[in-house]
């Protein structure tokens, strides 16, 4: 007989923090019933139980396995609206995370889910393509290109084949959005992509995912073979087979020309554009690569009108966006909110300020491309525009916070040595200059260098941002410079007298 239903995430990062431990303890409990659900991305408080009571959703945060028998019993807990972390946010591509059990079909099916589709299936696709424009959508991946205007590139090239490329590669440090949704809410994905194949005519899709993210692919696996059982890959008469490859670690595999030559089984090397994939991608066919964000935002705009999506947000920057914030701060966690509040108030309010006795030295938003920011420059607006005026970039939505403790110079060492790692080597200023550059800074670290060093960083840094091929090269030097910005005095008083 069971008197009790505790909801528990099954996500790699409550996993971390002991979550199955506990799921292992309640399972022998005879009148306890486990959902396994998504995390709601607020690890800072995870392990978290869920239990619904006669007022609401009660959770328990940071839960011991000598918590147990007072949640059994209905003790203590908290109101899940009353956490301002959650409460505050603005859900809708996350909406389903800790409500549905991922591989839960019917759940995701009752909230909304393939409605989207529907209305596609029965939408010509210059209208689906129409809706899109309308809802303002731009590529989550870090370009931030408008999706609409790559689908009808792609659905006006005509070819017998076509695919539909799903980036899942999320190289960024601090970075786990497109893993929360391939592990919390895969159908959402899987939906997006078969939109994409029936506005554009797609015959065959994949999902390129991390190495690093094996649950993500058991779970985008599993979800493919519950969909393709229900019939939900047959499209416009035949059927849209979806492939799960495992990327090889390699940080320019994310770019979206590397990932298609390595997806054809080649060294991943950019691809010059034009032409661009929408028109000449994999195997030289129409392919729309998108990140696995911006994909499974699709359904939603599908389903409540481009007009609604475009309601949220600032002018040229719509919808919402998923911050991941990580680094020192007190609450670290994933967060979806309307484009437009501050960077400031984003630490503030969500991340909890520092972690306790840390002091905020600078914010690196965007990734290891990714400029940085000191306190006195927290006040800029997220959004694409003022962040390409300030000439920084959103990226993934990346935020890593680094406290009074870190080094600057070894900071920017560290990122020039990440390109030069992980440069594909095509041209010059990127495969050359970022050893340079990266020997340039450890130069600094070992007192030898001058005054005139740090000026040849600075030209080294702007013949890379203007003459590299694609943005591993053009943006590496964006962390070391404003690092230099903005601490001289770091660099400054390492330099040989
Ligand atoms: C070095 C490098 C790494 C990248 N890594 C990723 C990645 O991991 N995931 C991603 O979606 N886009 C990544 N991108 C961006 C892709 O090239 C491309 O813009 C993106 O997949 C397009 O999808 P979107 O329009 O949905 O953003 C990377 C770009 C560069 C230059
Ligand atoms: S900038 Fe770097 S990663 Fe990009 S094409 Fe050039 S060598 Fe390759």
């Amino acid at each position: 007989m069971i008197h009790t239903t505790l909801f528990l995430s099954n996500d790699t990062s409550s996993r971390a923090v002991g979550v199955d431990r506990l799921a292992k303890l309640l399972q022998d409990e005879s009148n306890v019933r486990l959902v396994r659900t998504s995390s709601r991305g607020a690890f800072f408080l995870e392990p978290i139980i869920e239990r619904d009571m006669p007022d609401g959703r009660i959770v328990w945060c940071n839960v011991t396995a000598d918590d147990l028998p007072g949640i059994l019993a209905g003790q203590g807990g908290v109101a899940l609206q009353s956490i301002p972390f959650l409460a505050a946010q603005t859900r809708f591509t996350f909406s389903n995370f800790g409500i549905t059990q991922p591989l839960a079909l019917d759940e995701y099916r009752t909230r909304d889910g393939f409605r989207g589709l529907e209305k596609a299936l029965v939408t010509a696709p210059d209208k689906v393509i129409e809706e899109l424009k309308i809802a303002g959508l731009r590529g989550r991946g870090g370009a931030a290109f408008p999706l609409w205007s790559k689908w009808q590139a792609a659905l006006l090239t005509e070819e017998d084949e076509k695919f539909v490329v799903v980036n899942a590669d999320e190289g960024d440090a601090g970075t786990y959005c497109d893993r929360m949704v391939m592990e919390g809410d895969p159908f959402r994905l899987v939906e997006g992509m078969l939109i994409c194949a029936h506005t554009v005519g797609a015959t065959r899709g994949y999902i390129y995912c991390r190495q690093e993210y094996p649950a993500a692919a058991g779970s985008m696996k599993a979800a493919v073979h519950i969909a393709d059982e229900a019939g939900l890959l047959e499209l416009d008469g035949r059927r849209f087979p979806i492939d799960i490859v495992m990327g090889a670690g390699s940080y320019v595999c994310g770019e979206e020309t590397a990932l298609l030559e390595s997806l054809e089984g080649r060294r991943g090397v950019v691809r010059a554009k034009p032409p661009f994939p929408a028109v000449s991608g994999l195997y030289q066919k129409p392919t729309i690569v998108s990140n696995v964000l911006t994909v499974a935002t699709v359904p939603s705009i599908l389903a409540r009108g481009g007009a609604w999506h475009a309601s949220l947000g600032t002018d040229r920057s719509r919808g919402t966006i998923a911050l991941q914030i990580g680094g020192r701060v007190k609450q670290p966690g994933l967060v979806e909110i309307p484009f437009g509040m501050t960077l400031r108030r984003v630490l503030e309010q969500f991340a909890g300020g520092m972690a306790s006795g840390s002091r905020f030295k600078a914010a690196q938003v965007g990734g290891p491309l990714g400029s940085l920011f000191p306190e006195s420059k927290l006040d800029i607006p997220i959004c694409y525009d003022a962040f390409s005026d300030a000439g920084a970039i959103l990226g993934h939505g990346g935020i890593v916070v680094y406290d009074d403790q870190t080094d600057m110079v070894e900071l920017a060492r560290h990122f020039m040595a990440f390109t030069a790692d992980e440069s594909c080597g095509k041209c010059t200023p990127c495969r050359i200059g970022s050893v340079r550059g990266r020997e340039l800074l450890e130069l600094v670290q070992a007192g030898g260098a001058t005054t005139a060093d740090l000026t040849l960083l600075s030209d080294l840094g702007d013949t890379m941002k203007t003459a590299s091929l694609c943005a591993l090269g053009g943006r590496a030097p964006y962390p070391v410079l404003t690092a230099i910005e903005h601490f001289p005095h770091e660099f400054k008083d390492r330099l040989k007298m």
